[in-house]
């Protein structure tokens, strides 16, 4: 999901994760309800979050059994209590959507049926601030979805230079005041280094106030989450992950927030077309219906794509190249 969205429910987003796309990522993923009842095998999700999407595979497909992946072991425990009563059908895993074939390995099992990635930071992760990702409640500046990681927010903000940030906060948020708010940073990071969301939120509205409706620090927030989890290398590794682990006509749904990711999608995809390894399965993304996004505003930038692993594809892997990185939707 993209930080454009509200930062918790004082933006008007739920206080728990509600699912986006969800019919429409079952119908993409496990066909229509006849057909659901047919499958077997392993499906993975491989950005598990709270489980709602693989709450809502298990109980359509009988035959299926997931492997729940998620680089955060706190939204992992909340899966693991949410999807107790599947017991052996689902397995869960503390891990990166790009080590699948290392996890698959570990854990024996077999080429997954389907696969799906539902990208970015889940409402979990956005409404507690000691994660640091909120701007609007005050935390520690850290913004790691896995704490195994070692660079936080606040080692960017006080060590980067200014060029360097500003060229973050332009291609990772689309921030279009990007040059007035890093030289802000580093200007005012010479008195005291960044340590606390409050802080540096507070500093980007004196430095580039906006009058729109969102909060000034919306996308420069957006930029270095997307930097500390190295969001962009993961999704084009996750991609490749995919095509090298699916199964012969497994199918992989990938749902987007940010247009740039879109873009990234769609071009790995209509590559794949073209090499004859993958199937598009959807000409244009699918997003949310407008009662969708009336339920849940968190869904109103969300783009769906999914394809199907062509059984010629295995052996000739091309490495996927990123389109270049544009600015977010504002949406
Ligand atoms: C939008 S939420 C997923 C919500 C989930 N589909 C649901 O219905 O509850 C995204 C989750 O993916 C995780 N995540 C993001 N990128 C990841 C990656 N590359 N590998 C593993 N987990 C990732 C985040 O920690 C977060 O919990």
């Amino acid at each position: 999901m993209t930080s454009l969205e509200g930062q918790g429910a004082s933006a008007g987003v739920p206080p728990v994760h509600v699912s986006v796309l969800s019919q429409e990522v079952l119908a993409l993923l496990c066909g229509e309800p006849g057909e659901r009842e047919r499958l077997a095998g392993w499906f993975v999700d491989a950005t598990l979050g709270a489980g709602g999407h693989t709450q809502l595979i298990l109980s359509a497909c009988p035959g299926l059994r997931v492997l729940g992946i998620d680089q955060d072991p706190q939204i992992l425990e909340i899966a693991r209590d949410r999807l107790a009563s599947f017991g052996d059908r689902v397995r869960l895993c503390h891990g990166r959507a790009s080590q699948l074939a290392t996890i698959l390995d570990a854990q024996a099992l077999p080429a997954p049926q389907g696969m799906l990635l539902d990208l970015g930071v889940s409402s979990l992760q956005l409404d507690r601030p000691e994660r640091g990702f909120a701007f609007h409640a005050d935390g520690p500046l850290d913004m790691r979805m896995d704490p195994t990681r070692t660079r936080t927010a606040a080692d960017i903000v006080n060590h980067w230079d200014e060029a360097d940030l500003a060229d973050l906060f332009f291609h990772e948020g689309g921030e279009t005041r990007a040059r007035r708010i890093a030289h802000a940073i580093v200007e005012a990071r010479r008195r005291q280094p960044f340590l606390r969301t409050g802080a540096l939120a507070e500093l980007i509205a004196r430095a580039a106030p906006s009058g729109g409706k969102h909060h000034p620090a919306t996308r420069a927030f957006q930029a270095l989450r997307r930097a500390v989890n190295e969001e962009g290398e993961e999704l084009i590794a996750a991609l490749e992950a995919a095509e090298q682990c699916l199964a012969d006509d497994g199918r992989l749904a990938v749902i987007s927030f940010h247009s740039g990711e879109d873009g990234v999608v769609k071009r790995y995809f209509a590559r794949g077309n073209r090499a004859g390894r993958w199937r598009t399965l959807t000409k244009k993304p699918v997003v949310a219906s407008r009662a969708e996004v009336r339920a849940n505003r968190r869904s109103r930038s969300a783009s769906l794509r999914a394809a199907v692993r062509l059984k010629l594809a295995r052996g000739s892997e091309v490495a996927a190249q990123p389109g270049g990185a544009q600015p977010e939707d504002d949406a």
